[in-house]
């Protein structure tokens, strides 16, 4: 089946199966490997997008289910060369190693700002839940997040 769906900003149409999920459309047929693909069952949150605004984790989403609508991945909420605080902030506070986990958790992380722009830890940590590190421990990306409410948000 045709599938037509904007991926941050660009329009796309790819023919795929049905049963193809919105995370083998990203990045197998559109190439749009910035959303990545770990466990493929919704516990690890490196394939989080934004879907119509709401954030998903992509490979809960069948590409089908994307049809007509637009996706947002972490590439998409730098505005040009200007990089989104929370990008910022990622990168100012060295809360990237490997980076696998990264893009999902910025994701996730500026759709808590957009909703809670002055978060509490327990706040920021419920939302971070869904997204796994396995390298930093967690503490600078908790730094990260602070440092983007402060200079994004307050
Ligand atoms: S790859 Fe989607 S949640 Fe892990
Ligand atoms: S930086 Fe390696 S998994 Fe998070």
């Amino acid at each position: 089946m045709i599938v037509r769906l904007t991926v941050d900003g660009l329009e796309h149409a790819a023919d795929v199966d049905p049963a193809t999920s919105l995370t083998t459309l990203l990045r197998d047929e559109l190439g749009v490997i910035a959303v990545k693909n770990a466990c493929e069952q919704g516990e690890c949150g490196s394939c989080s997008v934004l879907l119509d605004g709401m954030l998903v984790c992509a490979c809960l989403v069948l590409g089908a289910q994307a049809d007509g609508r637009d996706v947002t991945t972490v590439e998409g909420l730098a505005d040009g060369e200007q990089l989104h605080p929370v990008q910022e902030a990622f990168v100012e506070t060295g809360a990237v190693q490997c980076g696998f986990c990264t893009p999902g958790l910025v994701v996730a992380a500026a759709d808590l700002l957009e909703r809670t722009p002055d978060p509490t830890d327990d706040e920021i940590r419920e939302a971070l839940s869904g997204n796994l590190c396995r390298c930093t421990g967690y503490e600078k990306i908790f730094d990260a997040v602070r440092l983007a409410a402060r200079d994004g948000w307050g």
